[in-house]
């Protein structure tokens, strides 16, 4: 049964605010008839307890530690299924069937070039452009190639688009690192598995044959699976809105990256790395930063620890330790910097002040390093988070699409700026 909750203003106006469940979380009161009603508005900065919609992809429960794609735990996804099985998860809401897994497999593939013309426009950019202002302008200039199918009230149109995305993000990707680097384009290799495909558009070389590494490969499908989706994060939300206007998924997606790029949200990992390079060019202990992370007077915080929604701990960062730790066995690398890491991971999970404040490594913690291992530039490591995401971000923008409920986002305010006055004459 449905219940209501009164809300009162001191004026003597009053509203009932439906209650509404869903699948899991706590429930929510339905605003919408309160300004109506009793004239109000709700004041919710960062929108921290506003639902912006109603959602089937993906559900958090940060006290507990839970998050499902679809209803699938992340642990068992990251398991038992790769990228792309995850992708036609997350876009269509069910694990394919064998057929429909190599149907999806196939369209994928068929998407994976970019038009001459888009290798030539990121040739043009700087030759110290950073990657992702490469990938936010060449995301957005896509809309610029697919006239045919950019009506968004077509399902069809909808679904290409984000077919097209999905297949096209490691190539781009690829492409903004390797102008920075004055490496050649190399084509797709549509032989190769989605990111067997991505690691040799980075790293290979058309004088050189070249053989994916499975150590690589591996970690690399996990980080792609862990970041598919978060729901209603910043560009998660900003893809929404850019959305919610009718901007074309190109265009919405572009927005999505630009959020994306803020170092509080995407940057989190490249912070782990300064940290730690920080640490060690200094010759500092870790007994002594993690000290300096506890003293209140000094503003240091430990990055890659803590989480605003995961308080117990962060089910990717669970997962994703064990990689670690298996990579940094098998490829050595910056040994000195990966025992630095893994001295603090050691010395702040026995630490009380961590304990207490339940400070756990998180995901970016530990993703940071394995990018490091893999020899992936900092620059990049927030255009993999974006190449990751870019299917969450689309099976978003297309569930909005298809919300009877949906209009544009148009918040509102308190308006704090002078009283009306006269121009003066
Ligand atoms: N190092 C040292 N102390 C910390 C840290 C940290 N990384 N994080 C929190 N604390 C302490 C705070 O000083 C505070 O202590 P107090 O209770 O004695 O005052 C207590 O823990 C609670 O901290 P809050 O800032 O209230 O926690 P909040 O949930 O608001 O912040 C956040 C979460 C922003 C992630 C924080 O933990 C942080 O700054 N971490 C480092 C940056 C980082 O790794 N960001 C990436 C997060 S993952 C992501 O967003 C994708």
């Amino acid at each position: 049964m449905s219940s209501t909750s009164k809300f009162s203003t001191p004026g003597g106006k009053s509203s009932e605010l439906p209650m509404l469940k869903g699948t899991h979380g706590p429930e929510c009161a339905d605003v919408r008839g309160l300004y109506k009603d009793a004239g109000v508005f709700t004041y919710d900065p960062g929108y921290a307890t506003t639902a912006s919609c109603k959602s089937a992809i993906t559900f958090i429960d940060g006290d507990e530690g839970i998050l499902l794609y679809r209803g699938y735990p992340i642990e068992q996804l990251a398991e038992h299924s790769d990228y792309l099985e995850v992708c036609h998860l997350l876009m269509y809401g069910e694990l394919p069937t064998p057929e429909e897994s190599a149907k999806f497999n196939n369209i994928i593939k068929q998407h994976t070039m970019v038009h001459e013309n888009i290798r030539d426009f990121i040739s043009g950019f700087r030759y110290d452009a950073h990657p992702m202002a490469m990938l936010v302008g060449t995301v957005g200039a896509l809309s610029s190639f697919y006239h045919d199918s950019l009506d968004i009230n077509n399902p069809k149109h909808r679904e290409i688009s984000a077919q097209r995305l999905i297949a096209k993000m490691p190539t781009i990707a690829s492409y903004c690192h390797n102008h920075s680097r004055g490496l050649p384009f190399m084509y797709p290799d549509n032989t190769l598995s989605y990111v067997e495909n991505f690691t040799r558009l980075m790293f290979a070389v058309p004088a050189e044959q070249f053989e994916p590494n499975p150590v690589a490969v591996k970690a690399l499908e996990l980080i792609m699976i862990l970041h598919a989706d978060h729901e209603q994060n910043a560009s998660t939300s900003t893809v929404r809105l850019a959305g919610s206007s009718g901007a074309n998924p190109f265009a919405s997606i572009a927005a999505g990256i630009a959020s994306l790029w803020g170092p509080a949200h995407g940057g989190a990992n490249e912070a782990v790395m300064n940290m730690l390079d920080a640490i060690q060019d200094s010759g500092e202990t870790i007994d002594q930063t993690i000290a300096r992370a506890k003293d209140k007077n000094d503003p240091f915080r430990l990055m890659g620890f803590g989480h605003r929604v995961y308080k117990n701990f962060d089910p990717r960062a669970k997962i994703i330790q064990q990689m670690c730790h298996e990579l940094l066995d098998d490829l050595g690398g910056d040994q000195p910097m990966f025992d630095l890491a893994r001295e603090l991971e050691q010395k702040t999970l026995a630490d009380d002040y961590f304990k207490e404040r339940r400070l756990y490594p998180n995901v970016d913690f530990y993703s940071g390093i394995i990018l490091r291992a893999l020899d992936i530039p900092m620059s990049m490591f927030t255009v993999m988070f974006a190449m990751s995401r870019t299917v969450g971000w689309i099976s978003h923008w297309m569930e909005m699409h298809e919300d009877p409920e949906g209009r544009i986002g148009r918040p509102r305010q308190i308006y704090t700026g002078a009283a009306r006055r006269d121009y003066p004459v």
